[in-house]
């Protein structure tokens, strides 16, 4: 049928040998939950992102909307729609990067783990096909519990034979961002300025900011210390309870999403120095997965970076953090072994 999926073939009148065959230099990158919250700006800004050749969006409801959309824009990537469990493997054949933000989002007074039930098995199907059509992509994993749904994600294709640990990645690049802005704030300087590590997980107090490494340099009082500790590990919640049941944060996920694609694509084209925060196996502590800083390469995870020097108040943090991951960890790792 005349397909509004697939822009190639939509231009009855293309005279080919375009770049709209998918020719441009760059990576092919799937969204999957492409029509959500986050999924619509993130493909917006993906359309944009000269990195990116070939965008697939995939959805089980109303990606081809989205997809008619977005492949209006004049940049070059490609937009192909993707409806629907039968055309999940179509979506994932052939791509770099996968970035999965399908889910369920939390209201207010639910934790993150609360959407376990129905977003475990979501991961599931989606990294079942991932192991299937593209085992070397890299994933971005957004949907939460990520402290869950990563080791979900890890099972799945450790079943599959098709394991690779440093392709895996758990997106904590929010709490980063948020970081940077409300450490910004309390310095009174440009937030581009700043860089906060974040480590541990993506959960209340396993979002564990390292203040103490903050560059530039500085110090806090022990008062901005608890302040910006507490606000960084309850941003999430902030936004929940300022949308009042509407969901939770999208566009600033959005933007952390390409922020830390960008980084993983510019890392696949073989620059130099990339360095993020992540959620991925580990052997930082004893706990299989932890978000720390990571060098980003043509491989995915290249080096996992020690935590370096804690003060007494992270280190207390870090003990606290390792409880509740070691719990959310096993949680998923057992979804898949039940
Ligand atoms: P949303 O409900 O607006 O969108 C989710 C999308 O996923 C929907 O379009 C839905 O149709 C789609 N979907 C559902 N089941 C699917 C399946 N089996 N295959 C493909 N797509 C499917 O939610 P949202 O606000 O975009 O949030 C999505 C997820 O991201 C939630 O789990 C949320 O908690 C999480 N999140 C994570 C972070 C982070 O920092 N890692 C930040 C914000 C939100
Ligand atoms: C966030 O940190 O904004 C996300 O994990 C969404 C949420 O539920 O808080």
């Amino acid at each position: 049928h005349p397909s509004n999926l697939q822009r190639e073939e939509s231009c009855v009148l293309g005279r080919g040998n375009c770049r709209a065959k998918g020719g441009a230099p760059g990576f092919k990158v799937a969204i999957l939950g492409a029509a959500g919250g986050i999924g619509q700006p993130l493909a917006m800004l993906m359309k944009i992102n000269p990195l990116v050749s070939v965008l697939h969006l995939y959805d089980v409801v109303n990606s081809p909307g989205v997809t008619a959309d977005v492949s209006h824009m004049d940049t070059g990537a490609v937009v192909r729609g993707f409806l629907g469990q039968p055309q999940l493997e179509s979506a994932l054949i052939g791509m770099d990067l996968v970035i999965i933000p399908a889910g369920v989002p939390r209201k207010p007074g639910m934790t993150r783990d609360d959407l376990f039930n129905i977003n475990a098995g979501i991961v599931k199907t989606l990294c079942e096909g991932i192991a299937k059509c593209c085992p070397k992509a890299i994933v971005n994993l957004i949907s939460n519990p990520v402290n869950s749904t990563v080791p979900i994600a890890a099972e799945v294709s450790k079943k599959a034979g098709t394991f690779d640990p440093k392709r895996l990645l758990g997106v904590t690049m929010l709490d980063v961002v948020r970081a940077n802005t409300f450490v910004a704030e309390v310095l009174g300087v440009d937030p581009r300025e700043v860089d906060v590590p974040v480590v541990g997980g993506h959960a209340g107090v396993t979002i564990l900011p390292l203040l103490s490494q903050v560059k530039p340099p500085c110090s806090f009082t022990l008062e901005e210390t608890t302040y910006l500790t507490n606000r960084i590990q309850n941003g999430g919640t902030e936004v929940v309870e300022a949308k009042a049941g509407a969901g939770s944060a999208t566009l600033s996920m959005a933007y952390a999403a390409v922020k830390f694609a960008d980084a993983c694509l510019r890392g696949l084209r073989g620059d130099s120095g990339i360095v993020e925060c992540t959620f991925v196996a580990s052997q930082v502590t004893e706990l299989p997965f932890f978000a720390s800083k990571v060098q980003l390469g043509r491989t995915g995870a290249e080096e996992i970076f020690p935590l370096g020097p804690l003060n007494e108040y992270e280190r207390s943090g870090l003990e606290k953090a390792k409880k509740e991951l070691a719990a959310s960890i096993e949680k998923g790792i057992s979804f898949i072994h039940k």
